[in-house]
């Protein structure tokens, strides 16, 4: 595996693959990698020739300093699991190389970040898109591999690159679980042992709740319960909301559609966590 920070660099790296005709899939990361990760490299391995990963906590994401101080790190775990799990390059580059001290440029998604995540963590998709923008430019990917744990992120990504014309296509790639159904997260780190048994609650209110609608009871029945689950709990929760997968407002009704999501959001002790499903399917 090639390890590079360095813009010019890894350009002139990615060049040379695509003068031999090679293509391009990459993976963004930050860092803190697990399965959920790994199983985004295994697609990208499946659909494209090259595969190109970067790691980079990126500031401009962060709404709470305290969680961007506390983000873990893992750097030389995570080169490993890269190189074993065959990534060709690592991208790694310093706020320096990103930012230059710099952050001038915002994005406003309309309706769609300023729901769900959006209301909680201000200003945090602009930075996602943002950072995003400048790893499509930097690596010219044919392919970017994103997780549907994410799922507002994906949604907004995929707007940003109909809209600004990036030159790729992106996948989504299904979430990964802990044995008992937690989604896959690099904060699951800062569960303790404890906290990793009560943020089950988050996948369980998701069931119960997706059971209640194909149940065809109504999207209030579905809330109270997740609502009543919580109640009885030292989890938090922030919202459990349905929404479509197209622009993620939520739905009172007609709920019984291939595009319907639930989605979930609160703490564990000082840690946010998100999940969701979809209501037909995984
Ligand atoms: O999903 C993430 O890990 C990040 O939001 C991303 C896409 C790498 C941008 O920093």
């Amino acid at each position: 595996m090639i390890t590079t920070g360095s813009v010019a660099e890894i350009q002139a790296i990615i060049s040379k693959f695509k003068a031999e005709d090679k293509t391009v899939g990459f993976v963004p990361t930050m860092g803190a990698l697990h399965q959920g990760h790994l199983s985004l490299v295994a697609e990208a391995k499946k659909r494209a020739d090259i595969i190109v990963c970067s790691i980079y906590v990126n500031p401009t994401q962060f709404n709470n300093p305290d969680d961007l101080e506390k983000y873990p790190r893992n750097i030389e775990s995570d080169k490993d699991l890269l190189d074993q799990n065959g990534c060709d390059v690592l991208f790694l580059p310093s706020d320096q190389v990103m930012y230059a001290g710099k952050n001038t440029i915002n994005f406003d998604f309309g309706k769609l970040d300023k729901v769900m995540e959006g209301k909680f963590r201000p200003n945090h998709f602009s930075g996602v898109a943002l950072i995003v923008s400048k790893l499509f430019n930097i690596v010219l990917p044919n392919f970017a591999f994103f997780g549907q744990k994410d799922l507002q992120q994906l949604t907004i990504i995929k707007k940003l690159v109909g809209e600004l014309f990036f030159n790729l296509e992106i996948v989504t790639v299904p979430i990964k679980r802990e044995p008992h159904g937690l989604a896959m997260s690099s904060r699951n780190e800062r569960l303790s042992k404890q906290e990793r048994e009560e943020a089950k609650i988050f996948f369980n209110a998701l069931t119960e709740a997706k059971y209640i609608l194909t149940n065809n009871q109504s999207a209030e029945e579905a809330k109270l319960k997740v609502e009543t689950l919580f109640h009885n709990h030292t989890a938090q929760l922030e919202y459990f909301q349905i929404v479509s997968d197209k622009d993620l407002l939520p739905k009172s009704e007609n709920y019984l559609a291939a595009d319907t999501v639930l989605c979930i959001a609160g703490f564990v002790g000082n840690v946010r966590l998100i999940d969701n499903i979809y209501l037909f399917g995984d």
